[in-house]
């Protein structure tokens, strides 16, 4: 049995926890929370008990800790839970700063333990199908991905002053997954954006609507646009041209009845968010984490894709502040 700690009873912490709880092979020992209230709620809900860091990374008994608080405690929670030999399981992004994510991977591959990033559109069954798929060779040779992300409307504004900026909050996942889909690394990204959505957000320093062009090694070309507003709810699509064909990925629905009058043919809408779109990549993610460290296999999103996705997002805001493309 694993015994791990989960670092961070927000949003995100909270599926962590519930989706931990389901692997008959882990038991969620601890919960950590700066909010003790949380900390000690989520706790009881998992037969757990509410902790502090230091205690945590002093467990002997504690093998996993999950990190799921906010982005600016990442960095040092993953030095001390891989100084602490814990295997490590941390939410997306691993800094906002490009050399001390560095230095983490860097601590992190000196300690030997396992780092998963979580990068959970790679576990969604949709896109994963996708990928199998094109690497089964259906439609050739990738040459050109288009990727859609919208959320269906901005954060709070005091989550936007401190999330580092669009490309480092919300296209992370796009860079990871144009990385992941074309199987090839960026040499260029040329990023363009504006603020239409919420002229808060353009006071904040913030852009809610971006364009991005990506280039690889290969030649392969990735547009990636995003928007911090759909009115219609969460748009999360791909689409990959090949030499011998087309693959779209789409959006998943509440239930597939479709209604006809004489006025329209109705759907639903989209799924509203990232918790429902991606409820089964988050459990699969866990899954796929623990089934790491029982059977000692590797995990396949790593702190080094969490650095080089960041890489590309530093990218995307000079080349956005100087209407250049960057090179890599
Ligand atoms: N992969 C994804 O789809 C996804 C989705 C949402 C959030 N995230 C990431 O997860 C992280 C958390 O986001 P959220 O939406 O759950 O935020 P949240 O604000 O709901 O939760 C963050 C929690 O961390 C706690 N916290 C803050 N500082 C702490 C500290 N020093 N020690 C312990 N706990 C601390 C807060 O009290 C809060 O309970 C962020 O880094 C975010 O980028 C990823």
């Amino acid at each position: 049995m694993i015994e791990v700690a989960l670092i961070g009873a927000g949003r995100i912490g909270k599926i962590h926890a519930g989706n931990l709880a389901q692997h008959p092979g882990a038991r969620l020992k601890c919960v950590v929370d700066v909010n003790a209230a949380a900390a000690g709620e989520l706790a009881s809900r998992h037969g757990a008990r509410a902790a502090t860091p230091a205690e945590v990374f002093a467990d002997d008994a504690i093998r996993a800790i999950v990190i799921a608080s906010s982005t600016d405690t990442h960095a040092d929670l993953i030095t001390q839970a891989a100084r602490a030999g814990k295997a490590i399981f941390c939410e997306k992004p691993v800094d906002l700063d490009l050399a001390r994510a560095r230095q983490c991977e860097r601590t992190v591959e000196g300690a030997g333990v396992t780092c998963l990033i979580g990068f959970q559109r790679r576990y969604d069954p949709t896109f994963a199908a996708l990928k199998q798929r094109l690497t089964e060779g259906e439609i050739g040779e990738p040459e050109v991905l288009i990727i859609t992300s919208r959320d269906p409307g901005p954060p709070p504004i005091d989550y936007i002053k401190r999330s580092g900026g669009i490309f480092k909050d919300m296209l992370i996942h796009d860079f990871d997954v144009c990385r992941w889909i074309l199987d090839d690394e960026v040499v260029s990204v040329h990023a363009s954006g504006s603020c239409l959505v919420d002229p808060a957000i353009a006071a904040a320093a913030d852009l809610d609507t971006t364009a991005v062009t990506l280039r690889t090694r290969k030649g392969r070309l990735c547009q990636i646009n995003t928007s911090r507003r759909a009115a219609y709810g969460y748009d999360q699509r791909f689409e990959v041209l090949g030499s011998r064909g087309m693959l779209q990925a789409g959006n998943h629905r509440p239930s597939e009845v479709v209604a006809y009058s004489s006025a329209a043919v109705c759907t639903d809408l989209p799924e509203h968010f990232f918790l429902e779109r991606y409820q089964r990549a988050y459990a699969m993610e866990m899954q796929h984490f623990l089934d790491a460290l029982i059977r000692g296999t590797p995990v396949r999103t790593t702190i080094a894709d969490g650095v080089k996705a960041l890489q590309l997002a530093d990218a995307a805001t000079r080349s956005c502040e100087t209407g250049q493309a960057v090179a890599l």
